[in-house]
């Protein structure tokens, strides 16, 4: 009579290798949701807003938008700007006047540099802060 064949791989191993992939698969799983490249996306929460604000969230929409996200929550393409980075005491009023003006080079994060905005007018820039800054307090940011 023949003998029974062992199998190449003992059973006991088999349900180690099976462990080890359902491991690795979870932990793909956890990492990818948790430190993926869209866990930068904010939920923003718009609150009522002044006129001037309102006048800024139309230039932000035509002009910042395509990066910052509606919103300004964010994009593949760029940073949320309703994020506690922006917040007053760290990036101040003039910074913004610097990021149009001049463009930003990448620093706090992966996206590429930000190119110069020159078409954005003083008054657009005002208005912009005003949008953000409120925005940003409504999210509890400052
Ligand atoms: C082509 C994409 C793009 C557009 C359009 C754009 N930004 Fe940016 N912006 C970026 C990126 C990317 C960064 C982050 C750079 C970094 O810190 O790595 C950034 C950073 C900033 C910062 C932070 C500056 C600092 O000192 O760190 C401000 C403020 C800002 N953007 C405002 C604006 C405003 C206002 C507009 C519209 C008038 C705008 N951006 C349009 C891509 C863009």
């Amino acid at each position: 009579m023949a003998k029974k064949k062992k199998p190449l791989v003992p059973p006991a191993l088999q349900w180690t290798a099976l462990g080890g992939l359902v491991f690795l698969a979870v932990g793909g799983w956890i990492w990818a949701t948790q430190f993926g490249s869209a866990d930068h996306i904010v939920n923003v929460t718009v609150p009522n807003l002044s006129a001037q604000a309102r006048q800024g969230r139309q230039v932000f929409d035509a002009n910042c938008a395509a990066c910052h996200g509606p919103d300004a929550g964010g994009t593949p393409q760029g940073p949320p700007l309703i994020h506690k980075i922006y917040e007053p005491n760290h990036h101040a009023d003039g910074s913004f006047l610097l990021a149009v003006r001049r463009g930003v080079r990448q620093h706090h994060w992966s996206f590429g540099n930000m190119p110069p905005q020159p078409q954005i007018e003083r008054a657009d820039l005002a208005a912009i802060l005003s949008y953000v800054r409120e925005v940003q307090r409504a999210n509890g940011i400052f």
